[in-house]
């Protein structure tokens, strides 16, 4: 028994309120100036929509139920405590992947106790309810085994290399095929043994359509596999009738369904061949690239790059996962100030995947007070390289990479770049001459007007700093 029991109608109330928090929470994180609003409304979204459910469903044994909230809820804030900047890609996938879990395991739930969900009987679960839950278990089951691969890819316990073999396009079709029989079959006929193959078949194809995505195309397998987890729970929430569990299924859904075409977009990508797990990717282009490593590089140190920035009247700043790692941003906004006082131009320019989550170098300037103005996206800013003096590369690799645009057989070929070469010359701070994600070399380094400065970027922005400061 409930606590306090609320009335179906405020109960209704209450999620419709939930909802209303959760749009004006995403339309408030589409900016950076209402982030921090749209979090709290979010927040205040979910406690009212656990509270409500909680108090408006009679639950057999609330404390049960409260003692996981708590310890779900503490073990959700210790991992979000600890979990670092740069690790928060693989955090969201791996939440992502018990979003999906737990619609299989409501639908598991619902199939074979369909009483206590109010769907029927064991032999004669209400149709409705059978495609809702076969939607809600294969969507969950393909966003768990799919968020486990990125995760590991993400992780780098996987390699980020896209992993294919021959007829895998043909096999991934038999396998759809086989869910859809399964499924079909299950529909007329209840059969268990139907269930668990059409379960354990969309466990499968999870697998196997994001083994074959390649590293530079993981920020859209995310993105994807969120979509993919909101319509999980779209249709678990049509199978527990409850209202607010498909709205927040469906506002998840689509936004991620949203993000992704936009991302796809900004990568010069095809959505279908993300959905359909790498169809017709470019190959993997190490042999083509391995004498260009070969090559001498111009090497600098704090001191050439101060003296060289301090002659120039425009720079732009191109950050990347290397800056996030070091967590130079309030060095690099330090070294920006000091050039802003000698009446240089700086400006910041965002790639859509630079680092690696979306807008991840948006909160990492935001955290060090650069102002928004001087903060341009890749449209914005990328004609203007050619009127620049210095580009100034601070832990960015993949996003600068010539061979998105000249190399066919690249896994990063058609991905938009920063046209870097345009500019009078390059600074490129790293601590090696390694790849980036995608692991493809990157023929920049050893261009006559591109300047290496090895080191931490942190260490190197706080040289800098030293050397712009004794001039
Ligand atoms: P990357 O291409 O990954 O290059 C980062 C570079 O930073 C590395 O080459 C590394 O070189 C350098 N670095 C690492 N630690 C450093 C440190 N402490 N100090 C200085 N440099 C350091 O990064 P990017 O250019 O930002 O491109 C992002 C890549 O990640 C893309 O391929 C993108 O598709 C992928 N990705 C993005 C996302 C999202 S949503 N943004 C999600 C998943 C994957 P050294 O080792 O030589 O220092």
């Amino acid at each position: 028994m409930a606590l306090v029991t609320l009335t179906p109608n405020i109960t209704a109330l209450l999620y419709l309120f939930s909802a209303v928090c959760f749009i004006l929470a995403i339309k408030g994180l589409a900016s950076p100036t209402s982030a921090r609003t749209g979090n709290i409304l979010g927040i205040i979204g979910m406690i009212v929509a656990i509270t409500t459910t909680f108090l408006g469903n009679a639950i057999a044994q609330p404390y049960y139920v409260l003692a996981c909230i708590g310890i779900g809820g503490i073990i959700g804030t210790i991992i979000a405590l600890k979990v670092k900047m740069t690790a928060m890609p693989q955090l969201v996938a791996g939440f992502h992947s018990l979003v999906g879990l737990a619609a299989v395991l409501i639908a598991v739930a619902a199939f074979f106790s369909p009483e206590s969900f109010d769907i029927g009987t064991t032999d004669n679960i209400s149709k409705s309810s059978l495609i809702e839950l076969s939607l809600g278990a294969i969507i969950g089951a393909i966003t768990f085994s799919g968020s486990i691969i990125a995760f590991l890819k993400l992780q780098g316990t996987l390699g980020g290399a896209p992993l294919r073999f021959i007829g895998q396009h043909l096999f991934n079709l038999l396998v759809a095929i086989g869910i859809s029989y399964t499924a079909f079959t299950l529909y007329h006929t209840s059969d268990p043994l139907m269930f668990w193959i059409m379960i354990g078949l969309s466990f499968f194809i999870g697998f196997l359509l994001i083994l074959p995505i390649g590293g530079a195309d993981m920020p859209v397998v995310i993105s994807m596999l969120n979509s993919y987890s909101g319509w999980a729970a779209a249709g678990i929430g049509f199978t527990l009738n409850n209202s607010l569990l498909i709205i927040t299924g469906a506002l998840v859904g689509a936004s991620g369904a949203i993000l992704s075409y936009v991302m796809c977009k900004a990568m010069n990508r095809s959505i279908f061949n993300v959905i359909f797990g790498g169809l017709g990717e470019p190959k993997d282009d190490t042999l083509e690239l391995t004498h260009i490593s070969e090559q001498p590089v111009n090497q600098g140190n704090a001191d050439d790059a101060a003296f060289m920035m301090s002659g120039e009247r425009s720079i732009i700043i191109i950050p990347g996962y290397g800056m996030a790692v070091a967590q130079a941003q309030h060095a690099l906004k330090e070294m920006a100030d000091l050039l802003l006082q000698k009446d240089i131009q700086v400006r910041y320019a965002i790639h859509p995947v630079a680092g690696r989550m979306p807008g991840h170098m948006n909160v990492l300037l935001a955290e060090a007070n650069v102002p928004y103005e001087q903060v341009l996206e890749l449209d914005e800013i990328n004609r203007d390289f050619s009127s620049t003096d210095i580009a100034f590369i601070i832990g960015a690799n993949d996003i600068t990479n010539p061979a998105a645009k000249t190399n066919k057989s690249s896994p990063i070929y058609g991905m938009p770049v920063f046209n870097v070469r345009d500019a009078g010359h390059v600074l490129f701070v790293k601590r090696s001459l390694s790849s980036g994600y995608a692991g493809v070399e990157n023929e920049l380094f050893y261009d006559d007007n591109t300047v290496m400065l090895f080191g931490d970027a942190k260490q190197m922005c706080e040289q800098i700093v030293k050397a712009l400061e004794a001039m």
